[in-house]
């Protein structure tokens, strides 16, 4: 899965032939990424990978488009002490965006992304809402505190942010090797732009966006991937509970299923 960069023009222009212009069009922008240089860094980070300028513009743009189209769609939520701001669910996103489903599950972007971490990964299971989900401070005080991407799955949970629109102050604060045994921590902050990625493990770093001000706008994508998606049954309670209050309410996370319904991608029961 490491051998793209090595690969004959011929056996790449064969692999490309089947493949979405999502694809083709990250493919030629991770042509010129030194995968193997970005994978030292980031193990030596302790699992992190920040890269300013990563999406391809047209594949920005249509996100960003995506992102002002999707404000009247907006789930906000307020947990006093703790978090501020407004997202929109895997399951809004597949009625009105499925573009941006195709890009999370895009061949091309996920053969790097296990380049990078070194894991075989897989698309978090159709049901748990932040698979994929926008992320929106609008308001004075949006922001998250402190926290971990904690993985209630039996595997890894890795988390790739992609910035999507930028007109704030907003900053990702954030702590390395927190739970690297023996390393002391190291502090970083950033404010990453429209195409930038954040790649992590999401129980290895500690983070935060601090507070927006009053006139501000920042939209961020959140993809999610797993290394193993089983879920014991008390953690999937948690874990729903903590979605539907903080993120995405009840009625997106607690969604009724047709019997039907074995797969949700594009089908949102009113
Ligand atoms: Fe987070």
């Amino acid at each position: 899965m490491n051998a793209r960069l090595d690969e004959a023009p011929a056996a790449a222009s064969a692999r490309q032939a089947g493949t979405s212009p999502i694809d083709r069009a990250l493919s030629a922008t991770m042509r010129g990424l030194d995968r193997h240089r970005l994978r030292e860094q980031f193990a030596a980070q302790g699992a992190f990978l920040y890269l300013n300028d990563f999406l391809p513009g047209s594949l920005t743009a249509r996100l960003a488009e995506s992102a002002r189209s999707l404000v009247p769609a907006v789930n906000r939520n307020y947990l006093p002490g703790h978090k501020q701001g407004g997202s929109v669910s895997r399951h809004t996103i597949d009625r009105l965006a499925p573009h941006i489903a195709e890009l999370y599950r895009s061949r091309a972007l996920i053969d790097w992304l296990e380049g990078i971490t070194g894991d075989t990964l897989q698309p978090s299971p159709d049901d748990d809402p932040h698979a994929y989900a926008l992320y929106y401070y609008t308001r004075e005080g949006d922001h998250i505190g402190w926290h971990y991407d904690t993985s209630y799955y039996e595997g890894r949970r890795y988390t790739l942010l992609i910035g999507v629109i930028d007109d704030s102050s907003c900053r990702l604060d954030y702590e390395l090797h927190t739970r690297t045994p023996g390393a002391q921590p190291v502090a970083g902050s950033i404010q990453y732009p429209p195409g930038a990625i954040v790649l992590f493990d999401g129980d290895k770093l500690r983070h935060r966006i601090t507070p927006s001000r009053a006139g501000e706008m920042r939209v961020s994508l959140t993809f999610e991937y797993v290394t193993d998606a089983r879920m014991r049954p008390w953690r999937r309670f948690i874990s729903n509970m903590k979605d539907a209050i903080a993120y995405f309410g009840f009625r997106q996370v607690f969604r009724s299923r047709r019997p039907s319904d074995t797969s949700t991608a594009g089908r949102e029961t009113a």
